[in-house]
């Protein structure tokens, strides 16, 4: 009774959730390629990040090295798969860390400091928001992809300066203005950081990622990259200068204070990066011009240029209504509510993968066609 009375606190805000329409429970599902399956009911699955569905990869799984990678937890495989990233960016050096978000927290954290000055875009991701906060550095917020903000922002005071973006927006699948972003930095000699989790082995030439799509990587002082999306593997990692990754490997705590990545998991990587992405690559784009084209013949309002597809609904109840009509129908696209994405912004994300047939793609827009018609019309 007495642990009851001091957790009071905890059920008041599961209460205030619920009745905001933004409690989150987990489901148990198990998906494979295009399929989820949860409560035995198969589902069309519009909400993998798996965009390039390479084909399963066979590795040994190994004894696990359980120790950080500065201590005895690092082997080739490291060496090897850093290598072949760092190369694959333009970039001098490369550095695993266990998750992408890790790597936003400990490389930012690593570098800015008090004094210094931070830009970062309004839409930019959980994990550079908490990474900027563990820095003493000013922290300014320009407006969503707007330059003039940004140049205007950039004008005030700060020992060294850093613009943060994401190559693409994770719930809204737009791209970063970084061909402008790489100008503006040259121009105030500010440094240039990209997390390119969801652009990285999608956009650009052999899935170099964003950068590379607007030809600038030379341009990008840092690099911060997801192995768990595009490639469909698990970690997350930076490429940079030799000195800063340098600087992270001596100065990153979720770099030296956590046990290393599996090495067998980096070896799957590494797999993955040598496998054919090309095939992959072109078989996602076919797929995201289908979904895209049919979605805006239904009458959805699609803006996003790339495989991240949202469908802006607004209301946080009617985005879980809409979910879970599509769920009833067989479509599994997760409502993404605030505080993923701003209040009162709730959307359907969808997102395309090189799983899809098009006879996947053709029923999904089927169900599509039916919730516009209950929803919209
Ligand atoms: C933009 C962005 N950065 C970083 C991360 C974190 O990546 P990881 O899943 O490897 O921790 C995510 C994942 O949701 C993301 O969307």
């Amino acid at each position: 009774m007495a642990l009851k009375h001091k957790l009071n606190f905890v059920d008041k805000e599961l209460e205030i959730l619920k009745k905001n329409n933004l409690y989150r429970k987990l489901r148990y599902g198990t998906s494979q390629g295009s399929v989820i399956t949860i409560n035995n009911k198969k589902l069309i699955n519009l909400c993998s990040n798996d965009y390039l569905g390479i084909p399963t990869t066979k590795i040994q799984i190994k004894q696990l090295q359980s120790s950080s990678r500065l201590v005895s937890g690092n082997d080739e495989s490291y060496w090897k798969l850093e290598e072949a990233l760092a190369k694959h960016k333009s970039h001098q050096s490369g550095l695993i860390y266990p998750t992408g978000y890790m790597a936003n927290l400990g490389a930012i954290s690593a570098i800015a400091k008090k004094g210094d000055l931070i830009l970062s875009d309004e839409l930019n991701h959980a994990s550079i928001i908490e990474a900027c906060k563990l820095t003493d550095a000013k922290i300014s917020i320009y407006n969503h992809n707007d330059m003039d903000d940004l140049n205007k922002k950039l004008k005030q005071k700060g020992k060294n300066k850093f613009v943060i973006t994401e190559g693409v927006f994770s719930m809204d699948g737009d791209i970063s203005a970084l061909k402008q972003i790489t100008e503006i930095a040259e121009k105030t000699k500010a440094i240039t950081i990209v997390d390119d989790a969801h652009g990285d082995f999608v956009l650009g030439k052999d899935g170099k990622g964003t950068p590379n799509h607007f030809n600038v990587s030379k341009k990008i002082d840092l690099y911060i990259s997801s192995l768990s999306k595009g490639l469909g593997s698990f970690g997350g990692y930076l490429t940079s200068h030799n000195n800063i990754v340098d600087l992270c490997i001596n100065k990153s705590k979720s770099f030296i204070y956590t046990s290393a990545l599996p090495s067998f998991l980096v070896e799957y990587s590494y797999k993955r990066f040598q496998s054919n992405r090309e095939r992959q690559k072109k078989k996602l784009e076919k797929n995201t011009k289908h979904l895209v084209k049919g979605l805006k013949q239904l009458g959805y309002e699609i803006k996003s240029p790339t495989q991240i597809i949202p469908i802006i609904i607004g209301d946080e109840k009617k985005a879980l209504e809409f979910g879970k009509y599509l769920y009833d129908n067989g479509v599994f696209a997760q409502p993404i509510r605030y505080p993923t994405v701003p209040k009162n912004q709730a959307r359907l994300r969808i997102s395309v993968t090189a799983w899809l047939s098009g006879t996947d793609i053709e029923k999904a827009l089927g169900i599509f066609e039916k919730a516009h018609k209950k929803f919209y019309d």
